[in-house]
């Protein structure tokens, strides 16, 4: 049995917010003490800059930088540590995708396929270049149990599209898509596969090997780790024909004004001076995280998940958008004729913690055709109280607002 009380005592968090019921766990999850403590332990006690110092403090940062990365190599199960390129979060990943393959892979005429429920973060960097260098996006629908349409996925895979890219775990309904399938088809079309994992990485341990797919994108903040950390995964022999989207720093070989080289992988994609204290941080979350069954964690929430759906199915005039089956947690859901917004308002008075609006996803929204949703979201720290007293919230709420 998962022993939810010990791991939320971990989390200073909660001893300082106890009355509160945190269930906007999609947006960011609240960080264990091994999180802030190595944080703060590199700030006070090893604080160095990486890569460029002729000094041993600075040898010691780097050491530690580089088995942060090896330590997120090994957990990813990535072929090569150089394939894991620190940036500053899945949008930038994402953003550093659409930007190196434009101007290398993809060329006016190609085509690209998205799904109708990505996040903004998986659409704008693509569409951003699309428009300047002819290339055309194609979606695919989702059935009408609100399912990515894999028969129609198949159809436009039909039309040979260069890259397919799709979010792992939705973050608006929770569903997990059938993500290795879904690679292989596409792999099997001749495309680049690029998984938005944002959402994915927190429910399960992602294995690259087993995914084979060509990148993988997450941020640090969504797994237990700081803010401004993220991770770009890629094939060697795709990071290397991107193009970066940042110059500057340790990045180049040489510079002149007439011509700059780049240095080697991983640093060719990291300009700058790197997050090194979230990077550290990062890796303190998944050396720590491993201490526990992830099967025990997904049991533990599907718990939650399947004593929500009991109790709000019950209340009436609350309509639920997510499936419980293939949920990695999260379930969107509406008070009939009512804002998403004066739902969490009222939630956000009893002290519970959920986000209302189109969550970055305006695309599904429009499709689905609501003006937004109440998301809860569930994580391994949540308790069956937790869900008892968002139910009670929200059966206040539709009390409230339809009386
Ligand atoms: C599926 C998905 N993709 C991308 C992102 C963007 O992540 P970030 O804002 O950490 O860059 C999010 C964040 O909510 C997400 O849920």
């Amino acid at each position: 049995m998962f022993d939810v009380s010990s791991f939320r005592r971990q989390f200073a968090f909660f001893h300082h917010h106890p009355d509160w019921v945190y269930l906007d766990n999609a947006a960011t999850m609240q960080k264990p003490d091994a999180v802030t403590e190595a944080v703060s332990r590199f700030y006070q006690q090893d604080n160095s800059n990486v890569h460029r110092g002729a000094h041993q403090l600075s040898q010691q940062a780097t050491a530690q930088f580089e088995q942060a990365r090896q330590t997120i190599a090994h957990y990813i199960k990535a072929q090569y540590v150089h394939e894991v390129i620190f940036t500053s979060g899945a949008t930038a990943g994402l953003n550093q995708l659409a930007f190196g393959l434009m101007h290398t892979v993809l060329k006016p005429g190609d085509r690209i396929l998205l799904t109708q429920l990505e996040h903004h973060a998986n659409i704008v960097p693509w569409q951003l270049h699309c428009q300047r260098y002819g290339v055309i996006i194609d979606v695919v629908p989702l059935t009408a149990d609100r399912q990515l349409d894999l028969n129609a996925y198949q159809q436009l895979l039909a039309l040979k599209p260069k890259l397919v890219s799709f979010s792992h775990i939705s973050n608006v309904l929770g569903h997990i898509q059938p993500v290795q399938q879904m690679v292989a088809l596409a792999k099997a079309a001749g495309a680049i596969t690029v998984v938005d994992g944002a959402q994915g990485v927190v429910y399960q341990q992602p294995d690259m090997r087993q995914l084979d797919c060509d990148f993988y994108v997450f941020s640090g903040h969504k797994l237990y780790g700081p803010t401004g950390v993220g991770v770009l995964y890629g094939k060697t022999q795709w990071l290397e024909q991107l193009t970066p989207l940042c110059g500057g720093g340790e990045m180049i070989d040489s510079v002149s004004f007439v011509n700059t080289t780049f240095n080697n992988l991983p640093f060719r994609l990291e300009a700058g001076t790197p997050n090194i204290a979230g990077v550290i941080g990062l890796a303190a979350a998944i050396n720590w995280l491993q201490q526990y069954n992830n099967k025990l964690i997904i049991e533990h929430k599907s718990l939650l998940l399947n004593a929500f759906f009991q109790g709000a199915r019950q209340i009436k005039g609350v309509a639920i958008l997510s499936m419980p089956v293939h949920n990695a947690g999260i379930v969107a859901l509406n008070v009939d004729g009512e804002h998403p917004s004066d739902v969490a308002d009222i939630l956000n008075q009893q002290q519970v913690a959920v986000r209302a609006g189109q969550h970055c996803a305006m695309p599904l929204f429009d499709y689905l055709a609501l003006n937004g949703a109440v998301r809860v979201a569930f994580a391994a720290y949540n308790t069956l109280d937790d869900v008892n007293q968002c139910l009670l919230a929200l059966e206040q709420a539709v009390e409230i607002l339809t009386a």
